[in-house]
């Protein structure tokens, strides 16, 4: 029975028919699935080794049959076409269908007439669910009631799988049971616009980089030293060694400006982060430019250009997607050059105008930043914090060496910290005392040492945080939507 319903598969109307039964009994059949071939197996006779040659080579040629993509739709206007993806949603009326279907790209409202399309196929639409999967063929028909414009008149539908009941429906889920389910999550339509932002965001700033002559020189994950202070790392072991997941490519940077000048690294750093804000991730992504011959202005001016850079490109790229999550995008058009560029001092004179009572020397958190951002329309640069307050390698200034040449960059809108960076000691006895009095193996950082002493140079470079710069495009209340998989203090599945 099984074997006699794929042989027919693509004889046309008997597939539907034999579908819709299977479907009647609460059988679920992959049509162009794996299930079919093994089943088979047991039955060989040369006739049905012909028979399924031509079944192989008939499927093949279904997937192989020209497709396109939802969102270059309106290139095909009038057009036919077959389109993949999924039934994201559905409504019917009597004679009608209204099919939701997504691709991956977009979702496109198809319309399945009764009179244009074989009955078997009319009743199958019936029975599909949510998320089951499909091959459809129709005409390309402009419509300004539809959001792209654009509508499918439906001339043939191939279900390739009947979805099992679909754990996400259009409902509200609380955040806990969609992050469980992030593997399917990722479909929606909100988060997809998300990580399409993401995305594009990543391109801008790859674009940026190499646009400018940098080298891309990506940095390790097991390292044997911090970073960031040791108070943060991930502990593994590396065949009976300590090793660390890494903080932050930045050392390995340095490294690389001093042998090509202007480098960037990007990719996954690790924090132990006990915190639960929504600003924090155990696991994120950070690109981080290091040029040699740098200060702290030019280090200013380059987070500066990259930020409105990325930003103005997003919102050219992404409108579609950026409106679909309700940005305001005046916001986002603001973010131009220059910015406004504040010393530590001046902000924590700020924040007591504001009732914060602050001490000098101390850091800020998620409420100081988001009070001192506040003031302004665009992203402001925060430069010259407290020595202690940063990071071994940070470069003391030399009008107050109580300062460290450092800047970090505060979104506008409460988003807070997206980048941090600075100019790096270059003196090899002073970098020396400082490891010391951080209490770090000197051991460990003798290479990085080695790039003092062997033509040492003013440098400078930052790390911006992807995760906070894509919440903050967005406008999204927490980090853990903007990567695909978040981990967090609670979270490491799925
Ligand atoms: O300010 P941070 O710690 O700076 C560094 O790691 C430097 N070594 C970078 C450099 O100069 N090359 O981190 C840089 C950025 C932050 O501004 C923030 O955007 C992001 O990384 N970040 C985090 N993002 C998500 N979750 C966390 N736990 C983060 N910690 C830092
Ligand atoms: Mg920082």
């Amino acid at each position: 029975m099984w074997f006699i319903t794929a042989a027919t598969d693509y004889h046309g109307t008997a597939r539907f028919a034999s579908q819709a039964l299977l479907l009647r009994n609460g059988l679920r059949r992959p049509l162009l699935g794996g299930s079919v071939l093994p089943l088979r197996l047991g039955w060989r006779t040369p006739a049905t080794r012909v028979i399924s040659a031509w079944v192989v080579t008939a499927r093949l040629r279904w997937l192989a049959m020209a497709s396109v993509y939802i969102e270059d739709i309106a290139q095909h206007e009038g057009k036919e076409v077959t389109l993949q993806g999924w039934l994201y949603n559905k409504r019917s009326s009597g004679k009608l269908h209204f099919l939701q279907i997504r691709d991956g790209t977009g979702v496109l409202q198809c319309v399945v007439f009764e009179k244009d399309v074989p009955p078997e196929q009319f009743m199958l639409a019936d029975h599909m669910t949510q998320e089951s999967s499909l091959i459809i063929r129709g005409t390309v028909r402009a419509d300004s009631r539809a959001p792209l414009g654009y509508e499918l008149s439906v001339k043939d539908l191939q279900l390739i799988q009947v979805a099992d009941p679909y754990p996400i429906t259009p409902k509200e889920h609380g955040v806990a049971f969609l992050l469980d389910h992030r593997h399917l999550w990722l479909r929606s339509s909100r988060q997809h616009a998300v990580l399409r932002v993401r995305s594009t965001i990543i391109r801008s700033c790859r674009d940026y980089f190499d646009g400018k002559g940098f080298t891309l020189i990506d940095a390790p994950i097991f390292t044997p030293a911090a970073c960031e202070g040791t108070t943060t790392l991930f502990v593994t072991d590396y065949f009976g060694e300590q090793a660390y997941l890494t903080q932050s490519g930045q050392l390995y940077a340095e490294a690389g400006a001093f042998a090509f000048g202007k480098v960037y690294c990007f990719g996954p750093t690790f924090r132990a982060e006990k915190s639960k804000t929504r600003r924090h991730l155990t696991e994120f992504w950070m690109i981080e430019p290091e040029v040699a011959f740098m200060d702290l202005a030019g280090d200013m001016d380059l987070a500066e250009d990259l930020v409105a850079y990325v930003v103005q490109r997003t919102l050219r790229e992404r409108r579609r997607e950026l409106e679909h999550l309700e940005r305001d995008m005046a916001a986002l058009e603001r973010v131009q050059k220059p910015f406004p560029r504040i010393t530590y001092t001046e902000a924590v004179e700020r924040l007591r105008t504001q009732a914060f009572t602050i001490e000098w020397g101390a850091d800020f958190g998620g409420d100081e930043e988001t009070a001192i951002s506040n003031a302004f329309d665009r992203p402001v640069l925060v430069h010259r914090y407290p020595v202690e307050c940063k990071a071994f390698y940070m470069k003391a200034d030399p009008q107050d060496p109580r300062l460290a040449m450092c800047v970090d960059m505060l979104a506008p809108e409460g988003y807070g910290e997206i980048i941090g960076g600075g100019q790096r000691e270059d003196d090899p006895a002073t970098l020396e005392r400082k490891i010391e009095a951080h209490h770090l193996p000197q051991d460990a950082f003798a290479w990085y040492l080695d790039l003092r002493r062997y033509g040492s140079v003013p440098h400078a470079g930052f790390g911006m945080g992807i995760e906070r710069l894509v919440a903050w495009v967005c406008g999204l209340h927490h980090v853990r939507e903007t990567i695909p998989f978040p981990r967090m203090l609670e979270r490491l599945r799925p």
